[in-house]
Parts: C-alpha cells; structure tokens; sequence
C-alpha cells in the first residue's frame, strides 16, 4: 500500500453486514479502499460482491480478535457498525448480544485512541428505550423496561456504547461520533433476525400473508441506507461533531400496518395482511413502543441533510434486489 492510500485507507468494522457494506461501497466510489472485519455471523460477503475487489481487503474475524494484527495500520478513519442486531436475535441469544456489543466497542475505541483516529460509532434509536417523547432529541432522557425483558440488553448495551465513546472523548481526546441510526431500509437488509420491511417484503413477494405484529397502529421512521451512509463520512470528518450524538434517519413517520400496505401497493401484491399478538410472535413481556421519530435538527444544522429517495422507491428497490438473488440462486440450483 503506497503512502498516498494509506492516508485514505478506512477501517469498517461489520462492514460485510447491511448498512456497512453500503457505506464500505461508497467510501470506495470516494476514492478510499476500506479494510473491513466482519465475522460473518449476520453479514453475507456476497454484500462486498459487487465492490472491485482490489479496493477492498477483507478480514473475517471478530473484531477485537483482528485488531492486534492491525497495530502500526494507519487509517483516515474508522466505522464501527459491528453489532448483534436484529431484535429476534437480541431476545434468542441475550448474551452473545450484550457481550458483543460491549466488548467490541470496547475494542474498537482502545484501538482508535491509540493514534487518535477519528471513529465513527453507529448506535440505534433503541438507546432511547420506551420513551414516550416525540420527537426524540439526542439529550433527552432515556426510559427502559425491567431488566427480566432481555428485549432491552440491546438498548443497554449500546446506550453502554455511547457512555463508553463519550468517556474516551473525555479523558482521551478521541476524535469520536455517535450515530444514532433510526430505522434504516434499503437493498441487502435481511428479514430473518426481524427487520419489518425486509420480512413483509419477502412475504409479498412469495404471495404470503404479511405478518403484522401487534395492533399495526405503532409508527416508525424509514430511512434508505444509501441517503443514511451518504452522511456518516460527513459527520465523522468534521471536528465540530466530535463528542456529541447525532440522531440519523427519516422524520416521517409511518404506522407499521400503513407500512404493510404501502409494500402490498408498491409491488401490487394480493396478500393478505394478517395481525399476531406481540405474545405470539416474541413470547410472553414483550415491551414495543408506539412511536419512534427522530429529532433531526442537530444533524441539520451540523452537516445538513436531505433524503433523495421516497419510501415506495426503496421498497422497489429492495424487492428487485431479492428476486435478483432468488433468480441466481435458481439459476445456480438449476441442473
Ligand atoms: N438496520 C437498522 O435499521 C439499524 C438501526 C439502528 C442501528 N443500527 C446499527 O447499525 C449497525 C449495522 O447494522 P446492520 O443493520 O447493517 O446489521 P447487520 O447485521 O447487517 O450488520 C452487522 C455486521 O456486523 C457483523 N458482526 C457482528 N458481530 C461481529 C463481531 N464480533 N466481529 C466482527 N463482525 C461482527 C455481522 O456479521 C454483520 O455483518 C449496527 O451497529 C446496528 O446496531 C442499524
């Protein structure tokens, strides 16, 4: 690696997964190659297929097992979206969920700190647990449920992220950022650790009923990963943001049974839209909230930020993208 590539080289942790293999393409179409560690555990490197494979080194590690080997590296900037995501998978495998997030971060920011390479840390509006506040401003309070509902070690773990970050800012003079990511869609997501769109989807498409869980009436914000990772660069670039949390998404809200409907329109599907107590679908204490919609105006005001495409555009998008897939994996299966 020449010493020009070097100063634009980026380290993306969870960089095979949905959101980073978006921002791992884009940094590159910027000019950067991108090292990225991702341990494949929910990620797909079939997500890197499509990036020249010469502006990427890829390493499939855990993160905290890989960064020794990467001591003396130097990096531009450092992405850390390695997690355990999905909120299935959060209320199946609690430990794995606490564990990775806490000690991976943890990682991450020992290493950044080392050399005082700006990081870029993505949280979740989970953070701010059940609060019933909207919109949702980065310094609000932040409300979660007892702690027998393991629904909530994925608000606390990375809300324990976010402290830790802060800390290293603090006492350390790391040159950190917080992203806290609302729901963000786009081609690539996966339905199967319990992302809604993806799921109803994939439902749609296979002419099943689409499964709303709860009353349908709970509303989020729906945010195309390609407008998300367009400004995460620009965020962790600018020293002024440094320190600080910044909500990132959609401020338009949508109900989840509005959502249903829209992916029925968009792909002019015949399913049915079928309701499941949250019981069924999670088991008994699940905890949801009504509504979640981000306060924008910091991130506004620091980096500006506009949205180029519409929530049916995605929809199409990620529907194309998945009979893209099944159309090569029966291709492949074809005798
Ligand atoms: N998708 C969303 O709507 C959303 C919303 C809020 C926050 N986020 C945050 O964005 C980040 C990326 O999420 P995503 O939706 O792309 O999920 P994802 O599951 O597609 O990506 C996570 C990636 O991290 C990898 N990974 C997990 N543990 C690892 C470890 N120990 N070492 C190395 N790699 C590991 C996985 O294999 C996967 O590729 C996460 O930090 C998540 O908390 C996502």
């Amino acid at each position: 690696m020449n010493s020009r590539s070097k100063q634009r080289t980026c380290l993306v942790t969870g960089g095979a997964g949905f959101i980073g293999s978006h921002l791992s393409q884009y940094l590159i179409s910027q000019g950067h190659h991108v090292v990225v560690i991702d341990n494949l555990s929910t990620g797909r490197l079939d997500n890197l297929a499509g990036i020249d494979q010469r502006d990427l080194t890829f390493i499939e590690r855990n993160v905290s097992d890989a960064l020794p080997d990467l001591d003396g590296q130097e990096f531009a900037v450092i992405y850390h979206l390695a997690a355990a995501v999905g909120v299935r998978l959060v209320i199946e495998q609690p430990i794995h969920t606490i564990e990775t997030n806490v000690r991976e971060t943890s990682a991450i920011l020992e290493f950044a700190a080392a050399s005082k390479v700006p990081l870029l840390i993505a949280s979740t509006s989970e953070v701010y647990g059940k609060s019933t506040k909207t919109p949702m401003s980065e310094d609000d309070d932040v409300v979660y449920g007892p702690t027998i509902f393991s629904r909530w070690s994925y608000a606390c773990s990375k809300a324990i992220d976010e402290y830790l970050a802060l800390a290293y800012y603090q006492q350390k003079d790391l040159p950190v950022v917080i992203a806290r990511l609302f729901n963000t869609v786009g081609p690539r997501q996966v339905g199967e650790y319990g992302m809604v769109l993806p799921r109803f989807i994939a439902a749609a498409l296979a002419s099943r009923p689409l499964e709303v869980y709860g009353d349908g009436k709970q509303t989020r914000c729906f945010c195309d990963v390609r407008d998300v990772v367009d400004v995460l660069p620009r965020l962790v670039s600018d020293p002024a943001c440094c320190g600080h949390v910044f909500n990132v998404g959609s401020d338009e809200s949508i109900s989840i049974g509005q959502l249903a409907e829209m992916v029925k329109t968009s792909l002019g599907s015949q399913s049915e839209i079928r309701s499941i107590p949250y019981d069924e679908a999670f088991g008994s204490g699940f905890d949801d909230l009504r509504d979640r919609r981000p306060d924008l105006t910091r991130l506004c005001q620091a980096v500006g930020f506009s949205p180029r495409y519409t929530l049916e555009q995605t929809i199409r998008d990620i529907a194309a993208d998945m009979m893209d897939k099944d159309s090569v994996v029966a291709e492949a299966s074809s005798p």
